[in-house]
């Protein structure tokens, strides 16, 4: 199999695993769990569960822990673009090539399955120590629960809210790239580590190139909002400058932005090949990243 029959594949078995932990449309509740289902199921690159899962298993990682904590990762990695797409935020009306969730379901109701979409991450997360009740699993989730939250995602949503309509240095975009993406892309391979018994030095090593790749993912997405198309992206483009945002194309140009995307993205790999385990699926997964077109 090509690496492209390989990537479809591990989507199909990624989104298996998610429809198994959807909650069921139904009771009072039902039009919240419609909007968080609607807003999973639309779609979308499944990255943080696909590199949680190669971490797990790069590190001889085996049985059904890591299965709740792919589900969470997505709905964390969901809520936050639920969130991110409402009036109040960056305000877009197309996500994962469908109309964003407050769009259809109002903008309560997107508030609402934002967190909603949060809070079952945890319980669907915790189910893991029904399967193993070991520390590891204790520790996976104080990492899930700590890059998501004000020194990890939102706190990088935070200083990119306060930064708009300001001129802000490249110091200042760094941050903010680290914590809004870069710490949920942290979260998926370091969980994966951690589940698979990965040691202590490992495990910083697997943090850092999840650091890398998600700094450079999010470099490509900024890149990708001036130089792409909605059709292909399946969101808006030029949300950023609708917004009056600095982003790291403003400040560096496009030539060097995307000199820096292959470069942080080189780092990565010559992280990942100092450690004695092969994983020629990931290491591709993280090349393919560099000229994502989506
Ligand atoms: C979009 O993430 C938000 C960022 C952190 C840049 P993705 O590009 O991974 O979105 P989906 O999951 O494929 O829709
Ligand atoms: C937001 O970055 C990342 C999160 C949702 C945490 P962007 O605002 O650039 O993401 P897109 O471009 O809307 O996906
Ligand atoms: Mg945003
Ligand atoms: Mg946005
Ligand atoms: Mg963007």
């Amino acid at each position: 199999m090509n690496f492209s029959e390989q990537l479809k594949d591990k989507i199909t078995h990624i989104e298996g695993i998610l429809s198994e932990y959807l909650p069921p449309e139904e009771g009072k509740q039902k039009t919240v769990i419609e909007a968080m289902n609607y807003s999973i199921t639309a779609g979308g690159k499944r990255l943080r569960p696909m590199l949680m899962e190669e971490t797990f298993t790069m590190f001889g990682g085996e049985g059904d822990v890591i299965k709740p904590f792919m589900a969470a990762i997505e709905m964390i990695h969901t809520y936050s673009l639920v969130h991110d797409d409402l009036p109040a935020l960056d305000n877009d009306e197309y996500r994962r090539g469908k109309k964003t969730t407050h769009a259809v379901f109002g903008e309560a109701m997107g508030i609402l399955a934002g967190d909603a979409l949060l809070n079952y991450a945890f319980e669907v997360a915790s189910t893991a120590f029904d399967i193993e009740l070991s520390p590891k699993v204790a520790k996976a989730l104080q990492v899930l629960s700590s890059k998501s939250g004000i020194y990890g995602m939102i706190g990088g949503q935070i200083a990119d809210i306060e930064s708009e309509g300001k001129k802000v240095g490249i110091d200042t975009i760094e941050f903010i790239h680290r914590l809004k993406c870069g710490a949920l892309i942290e979260s998926s391979m370091l969980i994966g580590a951690i589940l698979a018994g990965a040691s202590e030095q490992e495990q910083t090593l697997i943090e850092q190139i999840g650091a890398d790749v998600g700094y450079a993912f999010q470099i490509q997405d900024d890149i990708l909002d001036m130089t792409s198309s909605t059709e292909v992206l399946g969101k808006p483009v030029g949300s950023d400058s609708k917004n009056e945002k600095s982003t790291y194309v403003s400040l560096k140009g496009l030539e060097q932005a995307k000199a820096d995307v292959a470069e942080i993205s080189a780092r990565a790999i010559d992280t990942l090949d100092s450690l004695p385990y092969e994983n020629p699926f990931l290491k591709d997964l993280i090349n393919m990243l560099i000229n994502r077109e989506k």
